[in-house]
């Protein structure tokens, strides 16, 4: 490898520079605001890919130190995508969400495959996150078929690519929608205004320092607190959803908290006023940060 491993933190507070307008309220939760939301996602992800692969060409990822076949997997993942778009339109019809205008942050192809890492993993938990909100079948089993091609790319992403971890433990980690959107919203400049609001809300940033905590560290926690509910004795936790596991660290009053010491490959973590878990935005108090905590073939994990 002629190329360092690139981690890339995305958090709610690194992309709030361009985050879009606040929306008035969330959509309900229907199957028809979830496929809005879901296609709102996919027009995002294959943007991304059709931008990027139009910027890099085959010599320029062999310049950047690749093996010849990962830019054509990149181009199997646009196609992927484009597929993913056409699908979702065509089961909205009349009421599809239309694309964005984006502004997505890498600055070259090692920044590139860290963005693609973390759009494939906020991909895959969001379906998984949104099927317990589900009614149809239908829907729910092709939620299920994307959530996978999504959770298999970032898989590739992340071992072929990268050369770390192919999984991020025994289990994928679900995120809910608001979550998923103080993740993925930093990247959308403008939207037609007849695009449909989407069953989401918007939270303020969140920014930790180091933004790359280190497990058993302490990692101080800020954002934006002003008008955020609070719970009755006014504690906060951090959140950690690794797995299908919270991890719950209490924010002490200088904003400090101590990272746990058993998170493996990509964490995502938001501060929350209570430690519940739910399977709703609820308890949230601010955005989440995408973390990564890679681990090796060699790194014992715990019976
Ligand atoms: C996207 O940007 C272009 C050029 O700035 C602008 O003309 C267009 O209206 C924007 N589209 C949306 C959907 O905001
Ligand atoms: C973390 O911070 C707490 C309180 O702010 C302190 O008591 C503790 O020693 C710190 N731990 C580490 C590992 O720095
Ligand atoms: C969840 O994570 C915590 C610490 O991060 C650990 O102590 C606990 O055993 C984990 N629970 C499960 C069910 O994996
Ligand atoms: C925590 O949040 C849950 C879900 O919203 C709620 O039912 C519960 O009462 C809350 N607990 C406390 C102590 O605030
Ligand atoms: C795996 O990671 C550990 C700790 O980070 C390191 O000591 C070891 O050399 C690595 N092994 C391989 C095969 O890269």
């Amino acid at each position: 490898m002629l190329f360092p491993t690139v981690l890339l933190v995305i958090s709610s507070a690194w992309l709030a520079a361009a985050a879009p307008a606040r929306r008035s309220a969330p959509a309900a939760v229907t199957d028809t605001s979830i496929l809005q939301y879901a296609l709102t996602l996919e027009h995002l992800e294959h943007t991304f890919y059709v931008q990027g692969l139009e910027q890099y060409d085959a010599q320029a990822f062999c310049d950047a130190g690749y093996e010849p076949s990962v830019r054509g997997r990149f181009a199997q993942i646009r196609e992927n995508e484009r597929a993913h778009v056409e699908f979702l339109t065509s089961q909205l019809g009349a009421d599809a969400t239309a694309p964005c205008n984006y502004s997505f942050p890498y600055t070259d192809i090692p920044s590139f495959v860290a963005v693609s890492q973390t759009l494939e993993e906020v991909g895959a938990a969001a379906y998984m996150g949104a099927a317990i909100s589900v009614e149809s079948r239908d829907v729910l089993s092709a939620a299920l078929a994307i959530s996978h091609t999504e959770a298999r790319q970032a898989g590739w992403v992340s071992s072929a690519v990268q050369k770390e971890q192919p999984w991020d433990g025994d289990y994928e980690t679900p995120l809910y929608f608001s979550g998923v959107w103080s993740l993925a919203s930093g990247f959308i400049t403008s939207c037609p205004a007849t695009n449909p609001d989407l069953p989401v809300q918007t939270f303020p940033a969140l920014t930790l320092t180091p933004a790359m905590p280190v497990m058993g560290q302490n990692v101080s926690v800020s954002y934006n607190s002003t008008g955020a509910p609070i719970s009755a004795d006014g504690e906060t936790w951090l959140a950690w959803y690794h797995n299908m596991n919270t991890t719950f660290t209490a924010i002490g009053a200088d904003g400090v908290t101590t990272v746990p010491d058993d998170l493996r490959g990509t964490v995502f973590a938001g501060v929350v006023s209570n430690t519940t878990v739910t399977r709703d935005d609820a308890t949230m108090l601010s955005g989440l940060a995408a973390l990564s905590f890679p681990y090796n073939s060699s790194t014992v994990v715990d019976a």
